[in-house]
């Protein structure tokens, strides 16, 4: 396997084709993961997960920090032990999500707790486990927090997430930090909702939180949400509030076409630079990175099933007719397409020699049209070729359905040139598990 640099995959660094045509993840064929755990299949390289958390904590090294991994980008819980052996704690926004840490042997003392409508008894399980914050979202928030915390007998510390009115400059459905948006307490209330939560004895003001997007390729933003954020921590300090901790979120892009984000670790660079220069450096920094940590160590691998259109079938001459590469893996899957008209790299997942590249719909067997993973897309395909979509590693298996009675595919982690099932293939008995049938008395007649 001579890794020609050449070959390796735009913002790929531990998948490349090799000089015979495969594609590989770190030392390991993807046909050979195909053929051993089957399609549609999660691929994940540990070595790029690993490596990308470590670009975070290399610049933050020598400081307080605390790299929080955003679990709802993949929750599953192998990669959860991961990366909390790599020293991460967890941003989560559910219940559910806590549970999996806890699962995953994470410190609940390193979890953040995020979301617009955390419940009651999400917020209690959190105290009962002793979280390291909640970030408040709402006005409405402190005081249910406040009472549930007095309640149980705990004190709840808290960072209030401050919307700083800053435009990321990413897709409406993923940007956060805008007025607009339902996330966090206006710029202008924070004083106040601080004032209320300093004054509450059952919670403890640690921090100040922001997050303002996600698929962000650009420094600028953050500093702008920087400045805001130090603009309040400065006014609550002259008041007496102290706020030992600064969150800047996560949010950072990766490269799935042609995006060119800056480095994790030149991101860390600039706003550290950025707090030096306000005389902030002092204070423990955190993160909540999710797409940047595991986005492009993963791929799905999907076999074409059907291939229909002029390309394939020879009567059909219609020069207006699509051509569909009906494959395994559908919108269930991969939403990001169907949801965000998202691109996501398609490439063949072997060698090519000697069937004729054509212009495909890259589709799935869900009955909507929506369902498709890539369109017009140039490959070279024939039933039964493995392909693979890139920087599937997040919001892909995390966001997966079980629409049209479709399992959810497995997951393996690859090592060099080890693989472990991290998550087995869902079966039909698995889907209905929980549903009952009606005894013969209820169906009336
Ligand atoms: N912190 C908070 C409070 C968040 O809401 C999010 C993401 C993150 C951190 C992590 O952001 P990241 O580093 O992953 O950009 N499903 C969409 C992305 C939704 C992001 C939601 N919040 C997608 O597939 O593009």
């Amino acid at each position: 396997m001579t890794a020609d640099a050449s070959l390796h995959l735009p913002g790929h660094p531990h998948v490349h084709r090799d000089a015979d045509g495969h594609l590989r993840v770190e030392g390991l064929r993807v046909e050979q993961l195909a053929e051993r755990f089957g399609t549609p299949l999660y691929a994940y390289s540990r070595a790029a997960i690993v490596e990308s958390v470590r670009a975070y904590r290399r610049a933050l090294a020598g400081r307080d920090h605390l790299v929080c991994y955003a679990m709802k980008a993949n929750s599953n819980l192998a990669l959860l032990q991961l990366l909390a052996a790599e020293g991460c704690g967890f941003d989560i926004v559910s219940g559910g999500e806590l549970e999996r840490v806890l699962a995953a042997g994470g410190d609940p003392g390193r979890v953040v707790f995020s979301g617009v409508g955390k419940t009651e008894a999400e917020m209690a399980r959190a105290l009962e486990v002793g979280v390291l914050c909640f970030n408040v979202e709402s006005e409405s928030e402190i005081e249910r927090l406040a009472e549930v915390a007095a309640r149980t007998g705990r004190v709840a510390r808290v960072s209030v997430r401050v919307n700083p009115d800053v435009d990321a400059g990413t897709h409406p459905y993923i940007s956060t930090g805008l007025k607009s948006n339902k996330f966090g307490i206006a710029h202008d209330r924070a004083l106040e909702v601080y004032r209320r939560a300093a004054a509450l004895p059952s919670l403890q003001v640690v921090g100040i939180d922001c997050h303002i997007g996600s698929q962000i390729t650009d420094i600028s933003p953050y500093l702008d949400a920087l400045d805001r954020v130090l603009d309040l921590v400065e006014a609550l300090e002259r008041e007496g509030i102290r706020i030992p901790h600064l969150d800047v979120g996560g949010g950072l892009g990766i490269t799935y076409r042609d995006e060119a984000p800056p480095a994790a670790d030149a991101l860390v660079a600039a706003l550290i630079g950025h707090l030096e220069r306000r005389g902030h450096a002092h204070r423990t920094l955190m993160f909540e990175p999710g797409r940047s940590i595991v986005g492009n160590a993963g791929l799905l691998l999907t076999r074409a099933v059907v291939l229909k259109g002029p390309a394939h079938d020879t009567g059909n001459v219609d020069p207006q007719a699509k051509n569909f590469c009906i494959v395994d893996a559908a919108m269930n899957d991969l939403m990001r397409p169907a949801m965000y008209g998202a691109w996501m790299g398609i490439v063949e997942a072997g060698p090519t020699a000697g069937l004729p590249p054509a212009t495909w719909d890259v589709v799935g067997p869900v009955c909507e049209s929506g369902d498709w993973l890539g369109r017009d897309r140039v490959l070279a395909v024939k039933p039964g070729s493995l392909l693979a979509v890139l920087s599937a590693g997040a919001y892909a298996m995390s966001m997966a359905s079980n629409y049209n009675t479709r399992g959810r595919a497995a997951e393996v982690l690859v090592d060099g040139d080890r693989a472990w099932l991290i998550r087995e293939r869902e079966t039909p008995l698995d889907l209905f598990r929980g549903e009952h049938l009606l005894e013969p008395g209820a169906l009336g007649g």
